[in-house]
């Protein structure tokens, strides 16, 4: 299957936007999304010096019908890469008698982007490329969204981070096979720590931290041979992947030491 028309939310920052820089080329057509105009823009004038047609889309990933919209706007798509995400952790308990705990509002506005923020970017994407022919591979097109190491864990530092990371990579791996029949290759990305703008202010050492060039450079080797599951790096899925077989308590109390995910190490999301 040729990737001449590649859509991308999240492309104005981090991982978006570089996984767009690296796909832009002559006789590629990039959809890229974002809410930050500026920046959009500039990923844009990056993708088209590479020689890439671009198209802008500025757009809450939140906002269903406008997505639906966007997504069936293109007339067809070979790729999309959904990248659009936010994450948050708890804060200090501001008393003797209280704990760390999440807002509301941040854990709405949470599971509103990583998890009904990809439904809205996966679910037209579906739509649309059933209705696309087959190609020589008998592929109709590929869809990829980007989970992360944390939907691994019940991590009590990032909540509701961790469940709709989980919710995201459980649908796209369990939906692919059905999907894969369909003509249609479903991904999901469980990476650890990259150093995006996301974990620029966070205020622990990140284990396994990956420049953003290297870990775009695996999710697209991933998606070349065709992996329903794309992970990296191995040895933090694998230790995950354990940790969640201990008692709650057992894991719970080894990730309260831990400098990672302390309550108000992370900054809170921008929820406007
Ligand atoms: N960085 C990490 O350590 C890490 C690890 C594992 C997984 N991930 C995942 O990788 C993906 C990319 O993150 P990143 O590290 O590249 O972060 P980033 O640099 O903060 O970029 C996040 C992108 O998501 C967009 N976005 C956020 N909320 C949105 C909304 N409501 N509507 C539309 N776009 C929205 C942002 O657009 P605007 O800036 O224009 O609002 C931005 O382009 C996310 O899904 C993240 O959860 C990151």
């Amino acid at each position: 299957m040729q990737h001449n028309t590649v859509l991308i939310t999240g492309a104005s920052s981090g991982l978006g936007r570089a996984l767009a820089q690296t796909l832009a080329r002559p006789g590629r057509t990039l959809w890229l999304g974002g809410r930050n105009t500026a920046r959009l823009e500039e990923t844009a004038q990056h993708c088209i010096s590479r020689g890439a047609a671009v198209h802008l889309n500025i757009c809450d990933v939140t906002d269903t019908a406008a997505m639906t919209q966007w997504v069936h706007g293109t007339g067809g798509v070979d790729m999309v890469l959904a990248c659009a995400g936010i994450t948050g952790g708890t804060r200090r308990p501001t008393g003797m008698d209280s704990a760390a705990s999440e807002p509301q509002a941040q854990i709405r506005r949470i599971f509103a982007t990583d998890l009904t923020g990809v439904l809205n970017t996966v679910l037209p994407a579906l739509e649309l490329m059933q209705g696309q022919p087959r190609a020589a591979d008998g592929m109709r097109g590929r869809i990829c969204a980007i989970s992360s190491v944390a939907g691994l864990v019940s991590f009590p530092g990032t909540p509701s981070y961790s469940a709709a990371k989980a919710a995201v990579d459980r649908f796209m791996v369990a939906t692919g096979g059905n999907a894969k029949k369909a003509g249609i290759l479903l991904s999901s990305v469980v990476c650890g720590f990259l150093d995006t703008p996301m974990v620029a202010r966070n205020t622990f050492p990140m284990p396994g931290l990956t420049d953003v060039n290297s870990a775009c450079r695996r999710i697209l080797r991933g998606l070349a041979r065709n992996e329903r599951r794309i992970t990296f790096p191995l040895w933090l899925a694998a230790g995950s992947r354990l940790m969640d077989l201990l008692p709650i308590t057992l894991a719970e109390a080894y990730y309260n030491n831990q400098p990672a995910g302390a309550p108000g190490s992370m900054p809170e999301p921008d929820l406007s």
